[in-house]
């Protein structure tokens, strides 16, 4: 069986199907029967937060997430809260310590409120950890099961950048609501009269920031140990601004359906806002999380009505006639994407649509994106720099420049 003409669970679940993912998140066909490490997709994204609970309430009222799973005191956790929400084929888990003596609570103090834990489901756990060790990668948990009256779970984890990690899923047994320890909960959460049913339907891509010279070392990590692919480069110059420089480097796995852009710091007059993000997460870690919509207008005025802040787009970006000539014609008019700050970019396959939120936690750290894509498969290459040059202008208003 190949798995690039099946649909996940999650997505089914989500009533997605092939076609729709081909043009949210740019699903492609592709044979694993040769892959060493086969994945499937995104299983969740698990986040540490210093208030799981109000992260969780965040998540429903701000993003239109639902609330499907929970663990806790109630549940015999002693250690931390979990509350798992869904939006269409994405899973988000926030945890937070409930013990002091949690290691969540530490890891919060190091790094903020933040991703610690990029999940994937895999078809075959013990292969995948057999090739990730033999390729020299750090395993975190060996293959193990976690079991209760709804199945098991085949689990193990290995480690990625700084204190990041990615825990490989095999739920193919089990039909519980999240894992054993969770018990299926639904929100509280009334969505105002009006709303989206849901403002986004699966995670596009995940952004680490590293440090300056170990992009290519990272790179190198998911082309060896996780069979991924190099999709889009972007150095120096294309991204530079006046002031501060990135490079980026974009991996994929076999069907698309997961894909790291890395940036790191590139040197420039100014400090770079990855150095920002380094020095206040303590070290590499996730930047953002791009969330793939089929109405971005839609989304963006939902989560602007709940109090979400964006990154604002200058004026100057929809007025200037080269770019105007390069977008051509786009779904929405310009005016109505000027009006929320959405960008657009063009490339030979079609275009994009997408938009930044602010870092969502007290440090400068994680933000959102809001990702439409029409055919385009890239990650917004041309509005990298108008983008980059709005961030630093945030940078300065927090004297961090
Ligand atoms: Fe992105």
């Amino acid at each position: 069986m190949s798995l690039n003409r099946t649909l996940t669970d999650e997505e089914r679940l989500a009533r997605l199907d092939l076609d729709q993912l081909r043009q949210l998140v740019g699903l492609v066909e592709y044979d694993d029967s040769a892959d060493p490490f086969p994945v499937s997709g995104w299983d969740a994204l698990v986040w540490v937060a210093g208030n799981a609970l109000q992260t969780a309430h965040f998540l429903q009222s701000a993003l239109g997430m639902e609330l499907v799973a929970y663990t806790g005191p109630e549940t015999g956790n002693r250690d931390h809260h979990g509350y798992v929400l869904r939006s269409g084929a994405a899973r988000f888990v926030v945890t937070g310590a409930y013990s002091p003596s949690s290691e969540l609570a530490d890891h919060h103090r190091r790094h903020g409120d933040g991703v610690r834990d990029v999940a994937l489901t895999v078809p075959d756990v013990d292969r995948c950890v057999a090739h990730a060790r033999a390729q020299g990668a750090t395993v975190l948990e060996e293959p193990h099961d976690l079991s209760d009256e709804h199945g098991t779970v085949r689990l193990a984890a290995i480690a990625t950048y700084g204190e990041t990690r990615h825990t490989l899923v095999d739920r193919s047994r089990y039909t519980g609501s999240y894992l054993p320890g969770y018990v299926a909960r639904t929100s509280s959460h009334v969505k105002r009269p009006g709303a989206p049913r849901r403002l986004f339907q699966a995670v596009d891509h995940v952004v680490g920031n590293v440090e300056l010279g170990a992009m290519d070392t990272w790179v190198g990590f998911y082309n060896r140990v996780m069979g991924f692919t190099n999709m889009a480069e972007f150095i120096g110059d294309d991204i530079a601004t006046d002031y501060s420089a990135l490079m980026s480097k974009v991996v994929a796995n076999g069907n698309h359906r997961v894909k790291f852009p890395l940036n790191e710091p590139a040197v420039g007059t100014k400090r770079s806002q990855i150095d920002e993000y380094l020095e206040y997460h303590g070290g590499p870690g996730v930047q953002h999380v791009a969330l793939a919509t089929d109405d971005i207008v839609g989304a963006v005025d939902a989560m602007v009505a709940e109090g979400v802040e964006f990154l604002p787009t200058p004026d100057s970006y929809y007025e200037d006639p080269e770019l105007r000539a390069r977008i051509g014609e786009v779904r929405v008019p310009v005016a109505e994407l000027q009006r929320r700050g959405i960008l657009v970019d063009r490339d030979e396959d079609g275009y994009l649509l997408q938009i930044f939120t602010r870092p969502t936690g007290d440090r400068p750290t994680v933000f959102f994106e809001l990702i439409e894509r029409h055919g385009s498969l890239g990650f917004g290459k041309g509005n990298f720099k108008a983008l980059f040059e709005a961030i630093e202008r945030e940078q300065e208003r927090r004297g961090n420049s």
